[in-house]
């Protein structure tokens, strides 16, 4: 089994890899496969609403000059797929909303494909509006027919400089809860 992660963040290896290395900690140990991809800033552009995805019906985004269908692709292979994005005037960063609605999109052109995966939001944040960040993530999953497991606390983390989020205990343990639960609920729906 597999689950891979995108990192909405501008910044690699930040607060929100740290929150996903911890939940990947927990994954390893059930012998789950991982793989973080960390956008960096990188362009990944917005949906253009053309809709031909649902003419071509081929699990693909139209425009392709950038690197959403090797990451659609690599949620179609994956059993698990953890969305993971800093804070950005409350809300996910612009690049992690460009997959959301570009892969969201080209789901519903493809019946729903990628139903029964199981979906986690990562959240890290320097002081408010986490929240509405992990309800962004969680609408994306809920109306694709994904099944999302919790945690001990809602998945955020607070940190505001590179590696601050090491000194949240709880946030750091909720991870750890959460990568508990998600490599239960794989293995249950796998087995
Ligand atoms: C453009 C921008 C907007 C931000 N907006 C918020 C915000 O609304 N609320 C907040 O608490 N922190 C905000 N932050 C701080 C980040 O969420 C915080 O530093 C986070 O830990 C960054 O995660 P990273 O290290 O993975 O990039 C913002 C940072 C940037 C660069």
């Amino acid at each position: 089994m597999k689950v891979i992660a995108f990192n909405g963040s501008a910044r690699k290896d930040g607060n929100t890899a740290v929150l996903v290395r911890q939940v990947f900690g927990e994954l390893k140990k059930e012998g789950i496969e991982t793989e973080m991809v960390q956008f960096c800033g990188q362009r990944i552009r917005g949906c253009t609403a053309c809709y031909k995805c649902f003419e071509n019906k081929n699990q693909r985004c139209a425009v392709d000059d950038d690197p959403l269908n090797e990451y659609i692709e690599k949620m179609l292979q994956a059993d698990g797929i953890i969305l993971a994005s800093p804070t950005y005037f409350a809300d996910v960063s612009a690049e992690l909303k460009a997959l959301i609605d570009r892969a969201g999109l080209v789901a519903r052109a493809n019946k729903n494909m990628f139903r029964h995966k199981v979906g986690a939001a990562v959240v890290a944040v320097r002081r408010a509006g986490a929240i509405h960040v992990f309800d962004t993530i969680n609408h994306f999953f809920l109306i694709s027919e994904m099944i999302i497991p919790g945690s001990s606390y809602w998945n955020i983390g607070f940190g505001r400089k590179k590696g601050d989020v090491q000194e949240d205990e709880e946030g750091l343990e909720t991870m750890r809860i959460l990568g508990e639960n998600m490599a239960w609920l794989l293995k249950k729906i796998n087995q």
